[in-house]
């Protein structure tokens, strides 16, 4: 459920016009729903709470890091999941309490580990061997141990895209399942390590539940054997990882996914962490684009709309599906037309949508993709320097550009001529 509805024919985000918000911000550009966000947090935390779990959220800001929409969520309680200094950074000046932050990521370098280490969250979760001494070396140097789970990968497939499955042996991710307890054993023998659980995230988009039952058996197992090995556990990391609708699949919905988590690792006494990006947000944004043109190919019509890949490169990277919608809807009796929906960038998998159905459209006419508040803004790139879009949050009748669309000055700005040149 979203907050992008018609009035009167036309698209909403909540209370505002996407036109006005079009006309006043320039297109393309990401819209976020206040009222969306707040209500999937709800109802997961809700979940949680309801199958008896004492959860922690943290939010995998990778899905969405714009400081607005972090705040939005930490105003409700959530946590901090990160992946790098940056994200560190962004998850802070959002005004997430460093006690409520997870990093995770199997390349933290000595640098973003020594600012970790330096403001005090909740744990680091660990993913090599290498990571481990590197890490008790550097909190030792501090005169600290730091708390952390070591990520096991549990080698269940969890049927989602390649490019997003993370939790198979030939994954980079994580300590192979069957020497997760040797790798223990070390950390539990280093100075400046703390261990206290055990993390787990197998990817992205799933939409059944079995993947995860697979991996919160096999963690439940491990928590047993560690314990007889006389490793304290009290917390479990299980990631994120539920899908949420893009076109008509039904991912498991959050209460069913607590329930799985409940009944298999329920009963152990740890505190439970959670790290949902997608659900979170997925569903809470929408890319409003202009068509540029509409050109007659030689057997399809193309919009070419301003909006590219290098600011939704899911369709690009995934084949990902994306509903696209008119943000003036048909008037009645007009039909639908086949068209190919593309950017304006020098590649053809510019492509957001092939032979999609919809409203016949002129130059000048606004359309949305629908889902786009994850993995969206937050993948873009400058890619034919086009300028990062902008990001509107709405609240009501309210809303604010909380990212601002950089001028090409702002972008000529950090590059430069040598002298010799
Ligand atoms: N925790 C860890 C350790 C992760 O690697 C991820 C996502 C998450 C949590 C959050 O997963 P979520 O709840 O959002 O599924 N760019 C891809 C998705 C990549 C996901 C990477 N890791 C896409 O656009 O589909």
């Amino acid at each position: 459920m979203n907050h992008f509805e018609y009035t009167d024919g036309e698209l909403y985000a909540e209370e505002v016009a996407l036109s006005r918000i079009a006309r006043e911000v320039g297109t393309p550009f990401y819209c976020y729903s206040t009222a969306t966000l707040k209500r999937h947090y709800t109802v997961f935390a809700d979940a949680l709470k309801a199958a008896g779990l004492d959860a922690t959220i943290c939010f995998a800001c990778k899905a969405n890091p714009n400081i607005a929409v972090i705040r939005t969520l930490a105003n409700l309680g959530a946590g901090a999941d990160v992946v790098s200094e940056g994200e560190l950074r962004q998850a802070l000046a959002a005004g997430v309490p460093a006690y409520r932050i997870v990093f995770s990521g199997v390349g933290k370098t000595r640098h973003e580990l020594e600012f970790a280490v330096a403001k005090g969250i909740f744990q680091i979760n660990v993913e090599s061997e290498p990571e481990l001494r590197l890490l008790s070396e550097v909190a030792s140097a501090r005169g600290v141990r730091m708390p952390i789970s070591i990520r096991v990968n549990p080698d269940v497939d969890a049927g989602t895209h390649a490019k997003i499955t993370t939790g198979k042996k030939e994954n980079k991710f994580g300590i192979e399942w069957t020497r997760a307890r040797e790798v223990y054993a070390l950390a539990n023998s280093l100075p400046g390590i703390e261990v206290v659980g055990v993390a787990c995230h197998i990817g992205s988009q799933l939409t059944e539940l079995d993947p995860f039952r697979d991996a919160f058996l096999r963690v439940r197992d491990l928590v047993a054997m560690l314990r007889a090995d006389g490793i304290a556990i009290s917390r479990l990391d299980m990631g994120g990882g539920l899908g949420v609708p893009y076109d008509s699949e039904i991912p498991p919905s959050p209460a069913a996914y607590a329930e799985v988590m409940a009944s298999t690792l329920g009963d152990l006494g740890c505190r439970i962490v959670v790290e949902p990006g997608r659900l979170l947000v997925g569903n809470a944004g929408i890319l409003v684009s202009r068509v540029v043109y509409v050109k007659e190919g030689a057997t399809r019509t193309f919009l070419i709309v301003d909006a590219a890949m290098n600011d939704l490169m899911r369709p690009a990277l995934y084949d990902a599906y994306h509903a696209i919608v008119p943000v003036h809807q048909a008037r009645p009796g007009e039909g639908l037309v086949e068209v190919d929906v593309v950017g304006p960038v020098c590649e053809s998998g510019d492509t957001f949508a092939k032979q999609r159905k919809l409203p016949p459209m002129r130059s000048g006419d606004l359309l949305a993709f629908g889902t786009a508040g994850a993995y969206g803004a937050a993948m873009s790139s400058t890619y034919n320097t086009r300028p990062l879009v902008p990001e509107v949050l709405v609240k009501d009748d309210a809303y604010a550009v909380v990212r601002a669309r950089p001028s090409y000055e702002d972008m000529l700005a950090l590059e430069s001529l040598p002298d010799w040149l």
